[in-house]
């Protein structure tokens, strides 16, 4: 099966490229760098030993996906491509919702034109706000967004629910993502972000790795076992190899119309605290960090009941916290050495 990955370069999107080679799947890349650098796209290929077709390409135009769609014959999209900073959305908010709004519609138009019948969308938790009670279960009524990027995530979920329902062709799967961390285990691919990291992981080990003098934890008073925020953090390549299982349940599926939520998680949640002693245990080194006020927006705990994904996608994350701050230490130390 031939399938789009929009966003291919970016950090979930390269992972999900090289565990849909090893299924068996044909992956596309389509990616307009905005995020991302073509020394992703030769990762991929180091890893798996496939150049696959790279399409510089941003979703926003409809005619160069027209174009694609007429060159290759697609089986399915897994659409990544999107602007995903919650504090930078806060700035800008005009241009998240054109970016990430206006790149879905183009794309469910042309996978309508085209009969493109299975739609794997990037979601996020973000969309849970601060839920009352916890784990958050998919049925958890989604709450107004603390931020425009997690409402162009609510949004577009209820595109793609009201287009499903329409009688298209298009089938489709949102996935809600927790938090991604972690790196691929050859250390050739992981996260890149661009300037100073907003994400906690990344910033950790920019940090260990000199580049940034200290860490600030965002906040301490919260109402938690050690007064920092809980997370639920997934390795990047259990979350990958959802995309995977969930291209599977659309093919499977005998409906004639189907859309469906999942969240992706673990179902445990940490602390900022323990993922930094995890961080500092298995890495054997001492971070500098010291405590700071609150960051604005920030959730104050959330993790994933992840029983309907467990049972009905049959997936299942299965590397630990300290496998993913191994493989996000050795990746950092790889690119830190070839700067
Ligand atoms: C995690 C915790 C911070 C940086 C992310 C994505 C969002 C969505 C969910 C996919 C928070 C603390 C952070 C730092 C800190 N994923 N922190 N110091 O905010 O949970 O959201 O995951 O869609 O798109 O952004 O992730 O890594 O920014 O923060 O103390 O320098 O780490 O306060 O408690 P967040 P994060």
């Amino acid at each position: 099966m031939k399938i789009l990955v929009t966003g291919g370069a970016g950090f979930i999107g390269s992972h999900t490229v090289v565990e849909l080679h090893q299924a068996g799947f044909e992956p596309v890349i389509l990616d307009n760098l905005y995020n991302s650098n073509r020394d992703v796209l030769k990762g991929i290929q180091q890893i798996t030993g496939v150049e696959f077709p790279f399409y510089e390409y941003d979703c926003n135009d409809l005619e160069k996906l027209r174009e694609l769609f007429d060159k290759e014959r697609f089986d399915g999209v897994i659409h990544f491509a999107a602007y995903k900073a919650v504090g930078e959305s806060v700035q800008k908010p005009l241009e998240y919702y054109e970016n990430n709004l206006v790149s879905l519609l183009n794309l469910l138009k042309v996978m309508q034109e085209y009969k493109v019948p299975k739609f794997v969308f990037s979601s996020s938790c973000t969309v849970y706000g601060q839920p009352e009670q916890l784990p958050v279960t998919e049925d958890t009524p989604r709450l107004p967004a603390t931020s425009p990027y997690g409402n162009t995530k609510a949004v577009a979920e209820d595109i793609i629910r009201d287009f499903v329902f329409s009688g298209t062709v298009v089938k489709a799967i949102a996935l809600r993502y927790f938090n991604p961390i972690g790196a691929h285990e050859t250390s050739l691919i992981g996260e890149l972000p661009n300037g100073v990291p907003s994400n906690l992981v990344p910033y950790i080990t920019q940090t260990a790795a000199g580049l940034r003098p200290s860490l600030t934890v965002f906040g301490s008073d919260y109402d938690t076992a050690d007064g920092t925020c809980v997370r639920d953090f997934i390795h990047v390549v259990d979350l990958a190899k959802a995309h995977v299982k969930a291209l599977e349940l659309l093919d499977e599926n005998q409906a004639d119309q189907y859309y469906d939520v999942f969240n992706v998680g673990t179902g445990e949640g940490y602390t900022v605290l323990n993922l930094i002693k995890t961080f500092e245990e298995v890495n054997k080194l001492k971070l500098n960090y010291s405590i700071g006020p609150r960051r604005a927006g920030d959730v104050e705990k959330i993790y994933a009941q992840a029983d309907k994904v467990n049972t009905i996608m049959k997936w299942k994350a299965e590397k630990s916290l300290a496998e993913a701050l191994r493989d996000a230490w050795n990746w950092q130390l790889k690119i830190t050495q070839t700067k």
